[in-house]
């Protein structure tokens, strides 16, 4: 298998490296915009080539991996699935958009290509992706960071919360998850898949709070449908790369690589 990862920050960078080590992966093309730092992954890898743009190699790839931002995704995704050719999507924050998401998906549909999106830092999207064949009743997300993670949320600033004298606790913000990702942005990614998997952004309700007694940011994914009811809670340690995602992000996405090239489908 073929492979061009689209941004070589945190995330592009481990995947590559990942990627790298993988049998199955025979080439593995990098963009960035920054080239420099494409000339630097590439330097640690056996399998690496640099090109300019995602689509100087699309006839001889097999899967595109976005890792970039939201604005290269809108730029990349709509190409790579009209030559038919996989993408598997980091900044899913691009999908939040109806008429972006609809299109693409009908795209893909027509030129025979896959959308992978990893289930990222939170446990439990295949009981919410098997919940949703019956009837749901509910889907809720509660987010729990530390107050510092909220510095600079114009949300906060514009309420006039002061983070630095929370000292239990606190909601911030609850709402459907269409204004939930406006509002919080960092939030983006987490939300945003699970209101695709699940029953859309106007209906999935997420609740952010702050707790001062915390180090690590924390998922609750709460399901109640015709299936019964769940709840699932994830507690993600920063990743040491990018403190400001977590590691079971990066995993996610390196373990969604191997079952793409394995074509190994347990648990699916
Ligand atoms: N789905 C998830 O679970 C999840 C979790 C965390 C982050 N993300 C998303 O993944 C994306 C990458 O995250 P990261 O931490 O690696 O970011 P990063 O800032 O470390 O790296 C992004 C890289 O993309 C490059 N880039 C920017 N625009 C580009 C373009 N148009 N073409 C090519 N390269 C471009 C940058 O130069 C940079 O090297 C972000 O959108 C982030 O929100 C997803």
């Amino acid at each position: 298998m073929r492979i061009t990862i689209v941004g070589c920050g945190s995330r592009g960078s481990k995947l590559a490296q990942a990627a790298d080590e993988m049998m199955e992966v025979k080439r593995i093309y990098l963009v960035d915009s920054d080239k420099e730092r494409a000339e630097q992954v590439a330097a640690g890898l056996k399998k690496a080539e640099l090109v300019e743009d995602v689509e100087e190699e699309l006839y001889h790839c097999d899967l595109v991996i976005e890792c970039a931002t939201q604005d290269a995704a809108r730029e990349v995704i709509p190409k790579v699935v009209a030559r038919g050719v996989d993408i598997m999507v980091m900044s899913v924050g691009a999908l939040v958009d109806d008429e972006f998401r609809e299109s693409i998906t009908e795209k893909a549909k027509q030129c025979e290509a896959k959308v992978y999106i990893p289930s990222g830092a939170i446990c439990g999207t295949d009981g919410l992706r098997a919940s949703t064949v019956g009837e749901i009743e509910s889907v809720e997300l509660i987010t729990t960071k530390p107050p510092v993670s909220f510095e600079g949320v114009k949300y906060i600033q514009d309420k006039g919360i002061d983070l630095k004298s929370i000292k239990e606790k606190t909601i911030l913000y609850t709402g459907p998850a269409r204004e939930a990702v406006q509002l919080f942005p960092r939030n983006v990614n987490v939300a945003a898949t699970v209101s695709i998997m699940g029953i859309g952004f106007d209906k999935t309700m997420v609740t952010i709070a702050a707790d001062p007694n915390i180090k690590i940011n924390s998922h609750e994914l709460k399901i109640k449908g015709e299936f019964g009811e769940m709840t699932t809670h994830t507690y993600n340690v920063p990743s040491p790369i990018n403190p400001k995602t977590s590691n079971l992000s990066v995993f996610s996405a390196i373990s969604a690589l191997q079952r793409i090239v394995k074509s190994q489908w347990i648990g699916i």
